[in-house]
């Protein structure tokens, strides 16, 4: 793994209640969470950096609009600038008023019927990616990453943009690129910055393309509906409709891709959960929930203060950082019974995986049905895993895997 230069152990402990860069922490970074809950719920870390573990004070942030993100200097690296000189923020890093006009614009055009009809999509692919998978693979390990958990989210989001398959192999680099540069910028190589603006910006580019030629020539799909919303008078910008795009890829895709593996290894590595989805295949939208809660892709979401707040008898000044490690409070004993269990029979497991409030995932209903795709299909095989401990990302924030070597039998 590439670590910036300057950072080392001392200076990270000043930082983060953690060491993101200890080959321990990427494997598992729960054992650490726990310690980290053990000093509280609520931390504050010598350099000033506030850190809630605990589910119920997470929640509590995430629903409370006296936290937003306020002037975005903790993420002004996401921002871009528009041909007329205007600073463009993706809606994910904004508050309202500009993030509720914004988000309601995207929810019109990403209707929940659109995206419910990409149900029999999602599980065609997934059964042709594997088939084609198992058959190319002959005797050797197949690496579930590249057969299905990187193409099958990677294609139905360029179905739902209506972006053409040329663009795969591209798009798969770049969103990793952006994925990798949500860590923050401190904790980067300039490599690793460079990569992550140039991928923005060529994404920008191709959507930019794109949605000249659907003016001209409106289809059926995201972009053309975003080109065609309105709401109280208010449209997209085209650099606002640009910037909106690259979001939805680039936080659909390898959240998405996180989810598939981090859900299959976790059931690979349990042999009886496994099982139990085979005798329960009706059970499957369960399961993927149960599979963000013991290890979702998204391992924290950042807040500011934006005005002072207390929180369990600590004063939170106003531009202060608050950090929600949503990977420890999907595993708080205080909410859940044997929080570090993967019990796919639990009812209707709640859990922050998809965050809470005015930012929580527009996108999760096509998250879900992608997933569930795929661990339908795929927990039917008779397969194993082909090594020990697959290579992870070595991301702080999104979390999956580099690869998911297994093997299947009955070829
Ligand atoms: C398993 C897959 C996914 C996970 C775990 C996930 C997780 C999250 C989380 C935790 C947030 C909240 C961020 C915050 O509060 O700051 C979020 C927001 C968001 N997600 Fe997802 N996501 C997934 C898939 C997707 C997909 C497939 C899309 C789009 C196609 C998407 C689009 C978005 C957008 C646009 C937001 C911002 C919403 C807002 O700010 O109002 N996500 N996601």
């Amino acid at each position: 793994m590439t670590q910036a230069p300057m950072l080392d152990s001392e200076f990270l402990a000043q930082l983060l209640p953690f060491n993101p860069f200890d080959p321990a922490f990427i494997v598992s970074p729960y054992p650490a969470y726990r310690r980290v809950r053990e000093q509280g719920r609520l931390v504050r870390t010598p350099a000033g950096l506030w850190v809630v573990s605990g589910y119920e004070l997470c929640a509590a942030v995430l629903r409370d609009s006296r936290f937003g993100w306020g002037d975005g200097a903790a993420v002004a690296d996401h921002f871009s600038t528009a041909p007329d000189g205007s600073l463009v923020r993706p809606f994910i890093f904004s508050d309202p008023p500009e993030h509720t006009a914004i988000r309601r614009l995207v929810s019109k055009a990403f209707a929940a019927r659109r995206i419910d009809q990409l149900r029999p999509t999602a599980q065609r692919l997934a059964a042709g990616l594997i088939a084609a998978a198992r058959e190319q693979a002959d005797d050797a390990p197949v690496d579930l990453m590249s057969a299905v958990a990187h193409p099958l989210p990677g294609q139905l989001l360029r179905e739902l943009l209506g972006v053409p398959d040329e663009h795969e192999a591209r798009f798969r680099v770049l969103t990793a690129d952006i994925a990798r540069g949500l860590d923050p910028s401190l904790f980067l190589t300039p490599d690793e910055i460079a990569k992550r603006d140039s991928a923005r910006a060529e994404l920008g580019e191709v959507f930019t393309a794109l949605a000249e030629r659907r003016r001209s020539d409106p289809g059926d799909d995201l972009i053309s509906q975003l080109l065609a919303v309105e709401d109280e008078g208010h449209r997209l910008t085209m650099h606002e409709l640009q910037v909106t795009c690259t979001l939805l890829l680039a936080a659909g895709y390898a959240t998405t891709h996180g989810l598939i593996a981090n859900g299959m290894l976790a059931l690979l590595q349990r042999p009886a959960q496994r099982d139990w989805l085979r005798a329960n295949p009706d059970r499957v939208e369960d399961a993927v929930e149960e599979m963000l809660r013991f290890d979702a892709p998204v391992q924290m979401i950042a807040r500011m203060a934006l005005t002072e707040v207390t929180l369990d008898d600590h004063v939170i000044q106003p531009g202060e950082q608050v950090m929600l490690l949503i990977g420890a409070a999907n595993r708080d004993p205080a909410v859940f019974e044997d929080p570090d269990e993967l019990l796919l029979s639990r009812e209707n497991p709640r859990n922050l995986g998809f965050g809470l409030g005015i930012h929580f995932c527009l996108g999760a209903p096509l998250a879900r049905l992608t997933a569930q795709a795929a661990v339908a299909e795929l927990a039917a095989l008779d397969i194993e895993l082909a090594t020990g401990t697959p290579p992870r990302v070595p991301n702080i924030i999104m979390r999956s895997l580099a690869e998911l070597p297994v093997r299947i039998a009955g070829r």
